[in-house]
């Protein structure tokens, strides 16, 4: 043999021993995957998503177990489905799991560079977190601003008193969701952004249901990579020009507060907009018109679905909202409006809301965490770049957890030191750990003041002699989880 002909054999034999090594890693990492249905060639398990993932990703971890993995399109995705093992991604590898997977949307107007809900943990996303934690969500900043809020409560009611006069009935969504869009307008501009009963303040709401509205759509982007530069289905770009919109919006609200800053006594701090504007420092301008837009998009839809299901379950339940009312009337008077001091002299209205939470939490599967290297969990391999979903709809469904799981129950809170703050891993609506809801305060005055106050003001009657046992209770999966078919109901007087 001459020495080429050596020197090709020798280099032969080291790509074949490399190729033989790498096959023999990717088949070992392979088989130490978390078990899961086959997947079809390409679309891997997309096509058992159905229109409801979060009931079929259930219905799938009955017969895969706790933590299965699916291929979505050419995405490794990792379904956590037991309140155990969300504890040991959510907690005890908490850091590991904190990382955010990107949908293609995102990209629009580079959103996931600035966002305190895409970035990955980091100096800046801590930042972001400490600013909100201290200075718009902290128990004494929700003290101080809780009267902006209380006129919206109102404004609400107000507008339910007129649809009694004429017998008409409120579609509760779509009231509590221009709601909760002024309620929080309120506390971070002192503005209202949405009129409950004119169409004149209509564009932004339009706006930010289309944000949430694009959001939620399937996105094929998303599952195969090779297409996120064609967006298939013009998502990013629709998104860019909402996104361009909304940003425009808080950037005007933004100078205007400032030229006003200029003629204000220092420390006359009335918002959360003053507020930051003071901490120059820590955040600029265009940091402030982002994390704006992230707290409307993360907090509008998901009071108002809570509160509208909230609804559906109470009058679905004739008896339990017998039981709701009767607190409220006992503890506060009948016909009050209920203020955010008094929740806690209502325990049966907090174990509604917890149960409301439980049966729909707003976010079935929390917002997709990622891993960034290969992580082992009860004995599998969560692969380096896998999408994991955590499914806070099954865990609150678990039957080894729950007892009469489906069931519409608020008393089985009112001896249960269970809460949603993120210590009960059979309970996380708001998930867990370092990435847990950071308006979880604040939702958790809005929601229960809004609901007591409606069902505290009036009776309640469904739209067209609807009887309570035939309300539909279909769900409509998006950003979050909606009821299938608005409710409508027509407040009145007994
Ligand atoms: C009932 C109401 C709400 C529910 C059920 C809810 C639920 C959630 C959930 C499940 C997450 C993701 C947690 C995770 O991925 O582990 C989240 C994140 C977030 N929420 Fe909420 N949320 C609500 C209200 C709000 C409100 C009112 C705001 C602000 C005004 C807000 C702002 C945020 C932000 C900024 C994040 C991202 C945090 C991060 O990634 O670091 N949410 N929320």
């Amino acid at each position: 043999m001459d020495l080429l002909s050596l020197v090709l054999y020798l280099l032969l034999t080291i790509i074949l021993l490399q190729v033989f090594h790498s096959l023999l890693r990717h088949s070992k990492r392979r088989s130490k995957l978390p078990p899961g249905p086959a997947t079809l060639p390409v679309i891997g398990n997309l096509l058992e998503l159905g229109d409801k993932p979060h009931k079929s990703l259930a219905g799938l971890a009955k017969t895969h177990g706790p933590i299965m993995s699916l291929k979505l399109g050419q995405i490794t995705t990792v379904v956590i489905s037991s309140s155990a093992l969300a504890k040991e991604v959510l907690q005890r590898q908490d850091l590991t799991f904190s990382t955010r997977f990107i949908p293609n949307a995102l990209q629009a107007q580079e959103h996931y560079k600035y966002s305190v809900v895409w970035l990955p943990v980091s100096d800046r996303w801590r930042s972001l977190r400490k600013i909100m934690n201290s200075n718009i969500f902290s128990g004494s900043r929700l003290d101080a601003n809780q009267t902006l809020r209380r006129q919206k409560v109102e404004e609400l009611i107000a507008y339910a008193g007129k649809c009694c006069q004429n017998g008409v009935a409120v579609d509760i969504g779509r009231a509590a969701f221009s709601t909760s869009l002024n309620l929080l307008s309120n506390t971070m501009f002192s503005v209202d952004l949405a009129d409950i009963s004119h169409d004149s303040t209509r564009e932004f709401r339009d706006l930010v249901t289309n944000v949430t509205l694009e959001a939620g759509k399937p996105n094929f982007a998303d599952y195969f990579p090779v297409l996120a530069n064609i967006d298939p289905h013009g998502i990013r770009r629709r998104m860019m020009v909402h996104f361009g919109k909304i940003l425009d919006l808080f950037g005007g609200l933004i100078d205007e507060r400032l030229r006003s800053q200029n003629l204000q006594k220092p420390n006359e701090e009335k918002d959360v907009i003053d507020i930051l504007l003071n901490l120059n420092q820590e955040i600029d301008r265009p940091h402030i018109g982002r994390l704006l837009l992230d707290l409307f998009v993360a907090g509008t839809d998901t009071t108002s679905s809570t509160i509208e299901w909230a609804m559906v379950e109470l009058l679905h339940n004739p008896e339990k909202l017998k039981k709701a009312k009767a607190e409220l009337e006992q503890t506060l008077g009948k016909r009050k409006l209920i203020e955010e001091l008094d929740i806690p002299q209502l325990p049966y209205s907090r174990a509604t809301v917890k149960e409301t939470m439980r049966l729909h939490p707003s976010v079935p599967f929390l917002i997709p965490h990622k891993v960034e290297k290969d992580v082992e969990v009860h004995g599998y391999i969560v692969p380096k770049e896998a999408q994991v979903l955590v499914n806070a709809w099954a865990i609150g469904k678990d039957p080894s957890i729950w007892k009469n799981p489906t069931t519409f129950m608020p008393e089985r809170f009112l001896e249960s030191e269970v809460d949603v703050r993120g210590q009960d891993f059979e309970l996380i609506p708001f998930g867990a750990g370092r990435r847990i809801c950071p308006g979880l305060p604040l939702a958790m005055r809005m929601v229960p003041v809004v609901l007591g106050s409606l069902i505290n003001l009036f009776d309640w009657k469904l739209e067209g002699g609807i009887a309570p046992e035939e309300l539909d209770m279909e769900e409509k999966f998006g950003l979050t989880l909606q009821k299938a078919q608005p409710l409508r109901a027509i407040p009145f007087h007994m």
